[in-house]
């Protein structure tokens, strides 16, 4: 097997076999194919695209490039989500401990933040003491004994997409619904569930754009993860704007607190309904969809769903103490954004309210970036309320980076005027 033969019939609209797609992933991870080879095998790709079968031979091989979690020893079944990416979604932090306190089985591992998009390890690290590394039968026993950890990502996961996501990165060739379905599905397959539900975000704050093309990566995705022998469920919901109103680490777990006590704004609770209706059928502990959700809905506002929140915390170090006052977690320097008109808010775009956030300190730019735990901000409105010229738009809650960039782009994100709008956020289901 040749790698220019494997570039020519990609380069030639032909669909390649898993002997195929084994060689070239094994090879490049080898450092057997040279990355002009690669480059240009990933070019063809953009544009003569996968088929389903094909991208799950590729998920696959980049799985079996590295390490899977091997969670035989937690008795049921295990559930996963995972979320394409968004500004202010903290749904993790709150359905993990929701769904356990239901008695499903929740082993999950997370990953840190890049760009104008959090990652829920950061958030977990802005409680003092939480550690988010454990040993793999730690991790086990924990789960076994409460029903849930949540940790970061160990071993080597996946390291063929690692370097090939580099590679796509700065060759123009990200943007490719196959590569990127492959991408996320490779790590998935990897963490060990039987049960994996994908929230796939779309709007101006997300990956996709567009509503076509989020459903045909949710497709995708369910496709190859069926076709490795998982459950699978997709669910498009909108990223029109932030989830929630508070963004940055330790605003993240504030809000996921309040939500855990009954006490959260309706997007994000609908949101986390939703995924965790889903799972809890999954899991065979209900069969009825409505039921599941009133089940879900009565585990935040009953305390069963904080009472789980505080033994994960507590199992994984985490202090307590500092979670009767969520304030602490904050930085006390406030800065207002203000309304300069009166009407409805129209837009408030995420990407800039996630750019914001990364200006004052509470995201990555690039993966060696540190970051600052207590910055961020809190919305006070969503799209369809009505303001007067000097509401407060948003507090920003800041330290000495990048203040007067951020007022200025929470400012520019906000659009106000004359239309009253109404958002749909769950979208579609796909499974
Ligand atoms: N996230 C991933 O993990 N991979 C992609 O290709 C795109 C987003």
């Amino acid at each position: 097997m040749h790698i220019i033969d494997i570039i020519a019939k990609k380069r030639d609209g032909m669909v390649l076999t898993k002997n195929e797609i084994d060689f070239l992933i094994q090879n490049y991870t080898k450092g057997f194919i040279p990355d002009y080879q690669m480059s240009a095998f990933l070019m063809a790709t953009y544009f003569q695209k996968m088929n389903d079968q094909e991208a799950t031979y590729l998920a696959l091989a980049m799985r079996d490039s590295g390490d899977s979690i091997d969670l035989s020893a937690i008795p049921g079944i295990k559930v996963d989500k995972h979320s394409t990416g968004g500004v202010g979604d903290k749904v993790t932090l709150i359905l993990g401990p929701l769904l356990a306190s239901l008695g499903v089985k929740f082993a999950k591992m997370s990953g840190r933040g890049l760009g104008h998009t959090g990652g829920t390890i950061d958030k977990l690290e802005s409680i003092p003491g939480y550690k988010v590394e454990l040993k793999v039968e730690d991790f086990i026993n924990q789960v076994n004994t409460i029903g849930i950890a949540i940790v970061g990502q160990s071993g080597d996961v996946a390291p063929a997409d690692k370097k090939l996501y580099a590679l796509r990165d700065v060759t123009a060739t990200v943007d490719v619904i196959p590569l990127i379905a492959s991408s996320i599905m490779s790590k998935k397959l990897a963490s060990g569930a039987d049960a994996i539900v994908l929230d796939v975000k779309v709007g101006h704050g997300a990956f996709m754009k567009t509503e076509e093309e989020a459903i045909k990566l949710a497709e995708l995705m369910v496709s190859i993860g069926r076709l490795a022998g998982k459950k699978m469920t997709a669910i498009l919901t909108g990223m029109d704007e932030p989830l929630g109103h508070k963004i940055g680490n330790g605003l993240e777990v504030y809000e996921a607190i309040l939500t855990l006590q009954g006490k959260g704004p309706k997007d994000l609770v609908d949101v986390t309904i939703e995924i965790g209706a889903h799972l809890l059928l999954d899991s065979k502990i209900e069969s009825d969809f409505e039921k599941a959700k009133i089940r879900l809905h009565e585990a935040l506002k009953n305390g069963k769903a904080y009472a789980k929140f505080l033994e994960l915390v507590k199992a994984q170090g985490g202090d307590l103490d500092s979670l009767k006052n969520p304030e602490n977690l904050l930085s006390k320097k406030l800065v207002e954004v203000k309304a300069t008109s009166e009407g409805y808010i129209m837009d408030i775009n995420a990407l800039d309210i996630g750019k914001a956030a990364m200006r004052l300190g509470a995201g990555r730019e690039t993966k060696e970036d540190d970051i600052l735990l207590d910055v961020g901000l809190d919305l006070h409105q969503k799209i369809g309320s009505y303001v007067k010229k000097g509401d407060v738009l948003a507090t920003l809650y800041v330290q000495d980076k990048g203040v007067e960039e951020a007022k200025v782009l929470v400012h520019d994100a906000i659009t106000i005027g004359s239309i009253k709008k109404t958002l749909t956020l769950i979208k579609k289901t796909i499974k």
